[in-house]
């Protein structure tokens, strides 16, 4: 079996960035440009991955996760054909490489199948395509009669005829590894901008009778590489659309499918409904009839059916049972897991909590590392006091409890079956079951008093 290797080329600078990070640093839907690339190679199973590093080297390679990366150092930047040259040592003999750009993040996984699927025994293949306006990008040279491909001509070196082209090289390629062995060393730099250009192996190619397949790709923003803060922008945004008609297609109702951005997977179940202005991040899940109201950030969160969350709210890390309410302004942090009819109100924290069925926070509270029983009725303004300043600890409210307003438990502490606190309170040991309990001094009332006055000028 053939082996295939990729190579990403990222040791540029990305000077039109105008930024002190990495080029392939930036991100795009929320992971980095590199990252992007790296997980479409990865989705191959190739036998190997080469990333060519230079440029801000140690900080790229602790980007990427997992140790089946090969990094490969390119000192100085002197083209895309040295770039590649570093990696010989480390590819498969008889293997194939794919070459990847760290800068073009959006790729796909199909496009690249098909281009792999055009390798016949030792020929080059060639990802191009038809673009309007081919400024900056190396022309494909064919030969008029054949259409066989030439050569790759680059935008400063092409003449006023090749300029006309409008095919262009995308700069993926797959070629046979012996041939890169071959070819590499023999690359000069007599060009322009005097660097060793990759592309000059396609006229070697050429010269050697060996034949170079084209294949193009579905969408021209797979293509689309990044060199300065606009087009990176303007990809976001077409990533972004992407993702939305993919969500139209679903039978998702986006109310603005330009105002939703996704960064990461958004999995739907039927008849969901998204307002604008929201934020997915990492993995969510939203189950059928979920709703979700304008600006809400959600971020490895699950939800199920007929749950409403309204406007402004943050959800990180969490599941939400069916037919809950949340928000507005509600904020749910890591390690939160309600059950089914829960409601979180305005203004409402709730961290590494349980909440049973039915039970509510509608205002103003605090709910840290708790687990609250069944209709539970926690009243506005209630505190959890989970931290001594050195430690965190639990409080348990059980079943069919009522906490008034403005009480805080003071935890460890546990809220028996059935029990009612009076508003105001201090809780700071166990309740008994069932009772009314109250930490809270006596109203008085002082005769004769005075509010204190200003003197008079
Ligand atoms: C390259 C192609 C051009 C193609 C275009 C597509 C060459 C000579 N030209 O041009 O035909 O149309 O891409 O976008 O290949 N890099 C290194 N080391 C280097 C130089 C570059 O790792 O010494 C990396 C960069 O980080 C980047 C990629 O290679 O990820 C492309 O380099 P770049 O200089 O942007 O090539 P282009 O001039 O755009
Ligand atoms: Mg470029």
């Amino acid at each position: 079996m053939t082996k295939l290797n990729v190579v990403i080329l990222a040791a540029g600078e990305g000077k039109r960035m105008r930024s002190s990070l990495p080029k392939v640093l930036h991100t795009l839907a929320g992971c980095s440009l590199l990252m992007h690339v790296t997980n479409t190679a990865r989705q191959l199973s190739p036998d190997k991955i080469c990333i060519v590093i230079g440029h801000g080297g140690e900080m790229v390679k602790q980007s990427v996760l997992g140790d089946d990366i090969t990094w490969v150092p390119q000192q100085q930047q002197l083209g895309t054909g040295h770039a590649l040259m570093q990696t010989l040592p480390y590819l498969d003999r008889n293997g194939l490489t794919l070459v990847l750009y760290g800068d073009v993040p959006l790729i796909s996984i199909q496009t690249l199948l098909e281009l792999i699927a055009k390798a016949k025994e030792k020929h080059c293949v060639l990802l191009t395509a038809e673009i309007e306006n081919p400024f900056g990008y190396g022309r494909i040279a064919r030969d008029p009669d054949t259409r066989a491909i030439k050569a790759i001509v680059e935008q400063k070196d092409a003449n006023t005829e090749q300029l006309e082209i409008h095919e262009i090289n995308t700069g993926i390629m797959l070629i046979p590894n012996d041939y890169l062995h071959n070819w590499l060393p023999k690359i000069e730099n007599k060009n322009t901008q005097h660097e060793y250009y990759l592309t000059d192996i396609i006229a070697l190619s050429a010269k050697q009778g060996i034949q170079v397949e084209s294949s193009q790709t579905r969408n021209l923003w797979e293509v689309m590489g990044i060199n300065n803060k606009s087009q990176l922008a303007e990809l976001e945004r077409i990533y972004q659309k992407h993702c939305a008609d993919k969500l139209l297609h679903l039978g998702v109702s986006l109310i603005d499918p330009s105002r939703i951005d996704i960064r990461g997977e958004l999995v739907c179940g039927s008849d969901v409904e998204i307002d604008i202005g929201c934020i997915f991040e990492g993995n969510v899940k939203l189950d059928d009839f979920v709703q979700v109201g304008a600006h809400c950030i959600l971020k490895n969160v699950k939800v199920a059916s007929d749950t409403t969350i309204l406007p402004y709210s943050h959800i990180e890390d969490a599941e939400i049972g069916e037919n809950c309410k949340i928000g507005p302004f509600a904020r749910i942090r890591p390690g939160t897991k309600l059950s089914n009819k829960v409601h979180i109100g305005n203004f409402v924290e709730v961290k590494n909590s349980q909440i049973a069925l039915g039970s509510k926070a509608n205002h103003l509270s605090y709910i840290g590392d708790s687990v609250v029983g069944k209709n539970v009725n926690i009243g506005a303004g209630t505190i959890t006091c989970n931290y001594d300043g050195a430690n965190k600890h639990q409080t348990i409210i059980e079943d069919d409890v009522f906490i008034g307003s403005d009480t805080q438990l003071i935890a460890p502490v546990r809220v028996s079956k059935g029990s009612t606190i009076g508003a105001g309170s201090t809780i700071t040991k166990e309740t008994p079951e069932g009772q009314l309990t109250l930490s809270r001094s006596k109203q008085v009332s002082v005769s004769g008093w005075k509010r204190p006055q200003k003197p008079k000028v």
